[in-house]
This record gives structure tokens, sequence and C-alpha cells, in this order.
């Protein structure tokens, strides 16, 4: 089954309570949040605020990205706020082991993050430890860039990896999803798309979300 999940970067501010309700009508599985610290990506974005007022308008999954430099600071109050998955970056956690737990003990699904530079290694020593790998698609920071397509082995390579752990755990896919790379990161191994963009700068969000959920079909 491949989950859909939004990302809140590309959607109107304005009236981000409606464009929410639009992908959740339209069949949106997670909403993905992306938080930026200015340090470990040069882009700032939301805060635990933003979680705990976007939980008050759907029912979904918070699927919340943290791109930080102090990543052990925020578990705790971005848990609180309602987030159901906390996903870290590798390249940001020196001591990567223990903030897995702690996002395991603070009663969310932890989550681990790759650049495009990491190569899936890193992760084979802790990959029981997780539930979700993030492989980024293009590096952190901003919306709306070009997918990088030597990703495709790297998602392959990781899904292996999975696979001989014997875990479920979600391969999700980060930066560039539209329609024609949905389709090769699905059949690369992907099972969890996150999309900006493609989806919220479309003209219908119902009509792209379910094109990338069907992308790996056609
Ligand atoms: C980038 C973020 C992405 C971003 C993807 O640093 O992690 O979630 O919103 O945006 P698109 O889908 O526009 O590439
Ligand atoms: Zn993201």
């Amino acid at each position: 089954m491949i989950r859909i999940a939004p990302s809140l970067l590309a959607a109107d501010f304005g009236h981000l309570a409606q464009q929410i309700a639009e992908a959740e009508q339209g069949g949106a599985d997670w909403i993905h949040i992306d938080v930026m610290d200015g340090r470990f990506v040069p882009n700032i974005t939301f805060g635990p605020a933003l979680v705990r007022s976007v939980r008050k308008y759907t029912k979904l999954p918070l699927d919340v990205h943290l791109m930080v430099e102090d990543a052990d600071n925020f578990i705790s109050p971005f848990c609180a706020a309602g987030a159901d998955i906390i996903t870290v970056h590798q390249e940001s956690c020196l001591h990567l082991y223990r903030t897995i737990q702690a996002i395991k003990e603070s009663g969310s699904k932890a989550g681990v993050a790759l650049n495009p530079a990491t190569p899936v290694d890193t992760l084979k020593n802790i990959i029981k430890e997780i539930d979700l790998v993030l492989i980024m698609t293009v590096e952190p920071g901003f919306g709306a860039q070009q997918f990088i397509r030597n990703s495709l082995q790297k998602i392959q390579e990781m899904r292996e990896m999975i696979n001989f752990s014997k875990k479920e755990i979600f391969l999700e896919i980060d930066g560039g999803v539209d329609r024609d790379t949905a389709a090769d990161v699905i059949n690369a191994g992907a099972n969890v798309l996150v999309a900006g963009t493609s989806i919220f700068k479309a003209d219908s969000i119902q009509a792209a979300i379910s094109s990338l959920r069907t992308a790996s079909t056609k």
C-alpha cells in the first residue's frame, strides 16, 4: 500500500485548515510538516505551535520532519504538540541510537532521514530500532527542487536492507516527487511519498494525490 503525505511547505498558509481538509478529503494518508531551523538547512519554517494548531484540524497522522541541529531538544515539544512520527536527520544526530530511543519513549514513531550524499549503510546497525527511513531526493531546505535521479539506486538498496531486517519499516521519499518521478520511486521500493509542490500547486489537490498513488501502475 502506498501512502501519500502532502507537505504543508507548499500549501497556502492563509488557508491552511482548508488546504489540509482538501488534502484529507482528497485521499491523503499523512500530513508532512517540515521543520527547519536556519542552521541545519538554510531556511526557517515551523515550530511546535504550528503542529499543535494543525492537530485540531485533522485526524491524519502528523509526519514531522526535523531539519534541525539540536534534534534532541525538540523531541518532547513536538511529541506533546501531537506529532505521530518524528524523523531526525542522521547527519545532525551524533548519538542517533539515543535520539531514536527518546522519540519512541516520548510516544511517537521514530524516523531517520538521509541527505542525498549519505549512504544507506549508515543505518545498517540501527535499522531494527527505527519505524521509518526517509530518503531525501533533493537537498533539504526548500520545496520545488529537481528530483536527484541517482537516488533511485539508493532507494533500492534501502528496500533490500529493510526486507532483510524482516521488520515493517516505512520507506519514505521526499523531494521532487511528482506524477513522473513517483512511478520510479515506487518501483524502486518506496511506500510513502511526500509531495509539496506537485500536490498543493496543482489545479486539483485530489487529482494530484490520486495520480501519485496510481503512478506505479501506469
Ligand atoms: C524539503 C522538504 C520537503 C519539501 C518537498 O526540504 O523536506 O518535504 O516540502 O517539496 P517538493 O515536493 O516541492 O519537492
Ligand atoms: Zn520533508
